[in-house]
């Protein structure tokens, strides 16, 4: 049998990763350039973080009992800012990377920020038992072992808890350590698998180029295929 093989040339051209920075020890580092908390001057976060923001303060106000949160992988805290301005009483936990906590600091943010690597550990030790809604947005796609966060975001919640995740949507080209995971359906399953069951999703006011229906996105209807990112809220499931 003759091994077949592919020209690695052709990695190049399909494998863009000149710009993977999620193995970067941290990814806020660095003034000069947009890439490190420079990035927050770019056009389009402010609004990106009001309108997350409200949805999140809209959860808040439904479910009232709402009071331990905990954001994972929150950058330097600019979403949490946003919800305790509406939420001031609030008992707000944020995890991220010492620089992202430098940012935090100098700015006299409110909450209460832990520096931790996500990326294949994840010691709760520090934190509170419990949370009654946990955040991440943009962030399970950075680290080594979602696996692991999600498995122990479930033993920091419990049946009236509630977890809010937002994904890029593939077709605005992210970066990625496990493409496909990330998929509508693949990543559903995925929750699911790890005993999350999807309440609903919510639109994205920015739209990513259009690209075909995929064939892991049979639970993603039509008008929401160009969605920069995907809004769900999780629960446990029975
Ligand atoms: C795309 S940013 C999203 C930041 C923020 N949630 C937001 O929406 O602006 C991903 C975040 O994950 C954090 N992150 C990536 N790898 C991490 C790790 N191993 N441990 C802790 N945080 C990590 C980064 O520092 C960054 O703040």
């Amino acid at each position: 049998m003759g091994l077949f093989r592919i020209q690695h040339n052709k990695f190049e051209e399909i494998f863009d990763t000149d710009h993977f920075d999620t193995m970067h020890p941290d990814e806020w580092e660095g003034e000069a350039t947009n890439k490190g908390i420079n990035r927050l001057k770019e056009p389009g976060w402010e609004d990106r973080y009001n309108y997350e923001a409200a949805l999140i303060c809209n959860l808040i106000e439904e479910n009232p009992h709402i009071t331990n949160v905990l954001e994972l992988g929150s950058g330097p805290g600019v979403l949490s800012q946003k919800i305790l301005e509406k939420h001031p009483n609030l008992n707000y936990h944020l995890v991220d990377k010492p620089f992202a906590k430098k940012y935090f600091d100098q700015n006299n943010f409110k909450g209460e920020f832990f520096v931790k690597d996500l990326s294949c550990d994840f010691d709760t030790s520090d934190l509170l038992d419990e949370y009654d809604l946990v955040i991440t947005n943009d962030f399970l796609e950075h680290v080594l072992n979602p696996s692991l966060i999600v498995q122990n975001i479930y033993k920091l919640t419990n049946p009236n808890s509630i977890y809010f995740i937002s994904n890029p949507n593939w077709r605005m080209a992210h970066q990625w350590v496990y493409r496909g995971l990330f998929d509508f359906d693949n990543f559903i399953y995925f929750l699911y698998t790890h005993k999350f069951k999807l309440e609903g999703f919510y639109g994205s006011q920015l739209k990513t180029p259009k690209y075909p229906k995929i064939d892991s996105e049979t639970l993603l209807p039509d008008d929401h295929l160009t969605d920069w990112n995907h809004y769900m809220l999780f629960k446990h499931r029975k």
